[in-house]
């Protein structure tokens, strides 16, 4: 994007924006898309019906993001910083790689693709660590036409697998090894596991992290350094339609395996880059940003790479751990790298919030300038932390409310721009036409008064998921069936009378924890896997540093003693079915857990045992055995 031009600069130009966003939205996307680089302008900016579903937006346009990325940077910042690696060891040495390096990296890696049989509209299963060769491999994929499908380096061998087989693709990219503080773990191997189960991949390439051996499988496996000797670095960027596939990322939802959402490529780019000048208002060229997620997750693909590098800013990509070598790891590269504009989560800030606060002033921060907060709400303690320690009580926070589906930033102040206000996300983006709903399934559209609800979007937006990848009808039932013609979020919101919105968390059965979604419902099936499981129910409780953690009720068979050791194989099972990240914290065994007449699990009375908030446990007269509830509570952690 021309970075200056439609980067809103005052309130009065935001509310302006927003008012012309809502009255003509297609005049006011289509001249922000214009900013763009396009191979061929597109003949519609929208069209859509929430009922099918279907959007599609700058239909007939022919564009490819890496040319956004990386070709049109090349005459006037080509020498400029794109990614700066801050390595999990700080003695090793930091990476810098300029637009005009990382352009032909890409290139070259997309030849690596082609002369491995991958062509336009095949899927690629990326499984790697925060290194430089994870951004490089996922624009090479988007160079030439391939869909990637990144799954975070944490997942276990089944999710692996699974997604691979879901998705159907065609190869997968990894690396051998993984430093994460001071562990190393061997990826390749899980990979291997997951891949005696995955009949669609022919190839995997591997990028040499370390020096250690590496099992390869002679006619699959391939050094991605070997390859790449076997290539030249001229890679012309493959023709795509505004609306062909850009990639697939899976979340979980609250029933059944993950979704795999499905982004498309033009509206993507103008949704995550539009979004992304505007809320973090990188004004100085020689400003340094840094999201400290990780790329597996969609605010690493939105606000680590497509966004950034689309706004030709510096881009910082960190491989290790908030807590190795120690705790002021975070602070310690912002002074390092000079970072302006740190953008992180509220569980790692409350984390690190515990910490002795000599971590964090034995660093400067002194070029910080904005500073950022994603994935969960934020609490108000945790808010005046990160302000008054981080951001020496003048930085901006922006705290971003969004979702994989939406693909951008929804709801978010404008740094420096609109005023904020402790855990309030505060107000919608322009372009964005949030709706709150009330029990009654009706918008609540008196905005001058306090109100709460759901939280549905009305409008399509540009980066809003267009499918779940095979499975059209469950987007149709997720997202467009609980209000008719509207996008449901599955969070819960409280406006206040100036309209500034704090969302209060998910009111469907996915929990966060520790910024990661976690739908309970493959958690209790992964459980019930164990011999001894007959059922079991998990639910989420509050937890000063995850934000949530996980309790689990479950039912043993007849005859299965409760013990210690078979906590921990339930807990082992979890994570070597989903990951570590999804292992319950407290796993209770229980005789029975609260039915509903017609046999549903009452969760909300299990949430408020697990809270130890069992005052009020509301209505129990539809139970089916009310008399467990006394027990299980008796019998709490
Ligand atoms: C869910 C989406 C968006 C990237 C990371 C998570 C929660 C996200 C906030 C925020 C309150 C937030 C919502 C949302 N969430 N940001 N600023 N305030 N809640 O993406 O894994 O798709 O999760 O994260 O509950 O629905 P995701």
């Amino acid at each position: 994007m021309k970075t200056s031009s439609l980067k809103l600069k005052t309130f009065a130009e935001y509310k302006k924006a927003y008012k012309k966003s809502v009255e003509n939205p297609e005049k006011f996307w289509g001249k922000i898309a214009e900013e763009f680089t396009w191979q061929k302008k597109w003949d519609n900016t929208l069209s859509y019906n929430f009922s099918i579903p279907e959007v599609k937006w700058f239909e007939g346009g022919k564009l490819n993001i890496t040319e956004n990325c990386l070709d049109r940077h090349l005459e006037n910042i080509g020498n400029k910083t794109a990614i700066i690696w801050e390595p999990n060891d700080p003695d090793e040495e930091s990476r810098h790689i300029t637009y005009r390096q990382l352009y032909v990296k890409v290139c070259r890696f997309a030849n690596v693709l082609k002369s491995n049989g991958i062509k336009k509209g095949d899927r690629v299963c990326i499984y790697m660590p925060m290194i430089p060769e994870l951004a490089i491999a996922m624009l090479a994929c988007a160079r030439i036409g391939a869909v990637h499908s990144i799954v975070f380096a944490g997942f276990s061998s089944s999710a692996i697998a699974s997604r691979i087989n879901d998705a159907e693709c065609k190869m997968l990219i990894t690396a051998n090894e993984v430093y994460r503080g001071t562990k190393r773990i061997n990826l390749k191997s899980i990979c291997d596991e997951a891949l005696k189960k995955t009949p669609t991949i022919e190839n995997v390439i591997v990028y040499r992290r370390t020096v250690e051996p590496t099992e390869m499988t002679a006619g699959r496996d391939k050094f991605w350094f070997d390859e790449l000797q076997k290539v030249n670095q001229d890679c012309d960027a493959e023709v795509m339609d505004a609306e062909d596939l850009l990639f697939i990322l899976y979340t979980s939802g609250s029933t059944g395996k993950p979704k795999g959402m499905v982004h498309t490529t033009g509206g993507y780019m103008v949704g995550a880059t539009y979004s992304f000048s505007n809320v973090f208002q990188m004004n100085d060229e020689n400003d340094v940003y840094w999201c400290t997620a990780d790329i597996g997750w969609i605010t690493g693909h939105s606000y680590i790479i497509y966004g950034p590098l689309c706004a030709g800013v510096t881009t910082v990509m960190f491989e290790g751990i908030p807590n190795y070598p120690d705790y002021g790891r975070f602070w310690e590269i912002c002074d390092k790298l000079k970072v302006t504009h740190f953008y992180t989560a509220p569980t790692a800030i409350r984390s690190l919030a515990k910490q002795p606060i000599a971590f964090v002033n034995k660093h400067k921060l002194s070029t910080l300038k904005v500073l950022g907060s994603v994935g969960e709400p934020i609490n108000e303690e945790a808010w005046h932390w990160y302000n008054d320690n981080i951001g020496k009580g003048n930085c901006p926070i922006v705290d971003t409310w969004w979702q994989t589906e939406t693909g951008a930033i929804m709801i978010s102040p404008l740094a420096g721009i609109t005023p904020t206000r402790p855990t309030f996300a505060t107000l919608p983006l322009p372009g964005v036409q949030p709706a709150l709903m009330n029990e009654h399934g009706e918008e609540i559209t008196n905005i001058h008064e306090k109100a709460e609800g759901r939280l549905a979007i009305k409008f399509p937006w540009p980066s809003m998921a267009r499918t779940v990848w095979g499975d059209h009808q469950r987007y149709k039932e997720v997202y467009f069936s609980a209000y008719p013609n509207m996008y449901f979020t599955g969070d819960g919101a409280y406006r206040d009378a100036t309209g500034n919105y704090r969302i209060t968390g998910r009111v469907d059965d996915v929990v966060i924890v520790s910024g990661h979604n976690l739908g309970t419902a493959p958690i209790e099936n992964a459980m019930n896997e164990h011999e001894g499981v007959a059922e079991s129910a998990v639910v989420g409780f509050p937890h000063d540093v995850k934000g949530n953690a996980l309790y689990a009720f479950v039912i043993l068979y007849p005859g299965v003693e409760a013990t210690d050791e078979l906590k921990k194989e339930i807990r082992d099972l979890v994570s070597s079915t989903i990951g570590a990240i999804a292992k319950p914290d407290v796993i209770q065994f229980v005789k029975g857990v609260p039915k509903t007449r017609s046999g549903k699990i009452m969760r909300r009375i299990l949430r408020k045992i697990a809270s130890k908030d069992t005052s009020n446990l509301g209505d129990t007269s539809t139970l089916l055995n009310p008399e467990i509830i006394q027990e299980i509570i008796d019998g709490a952690l």
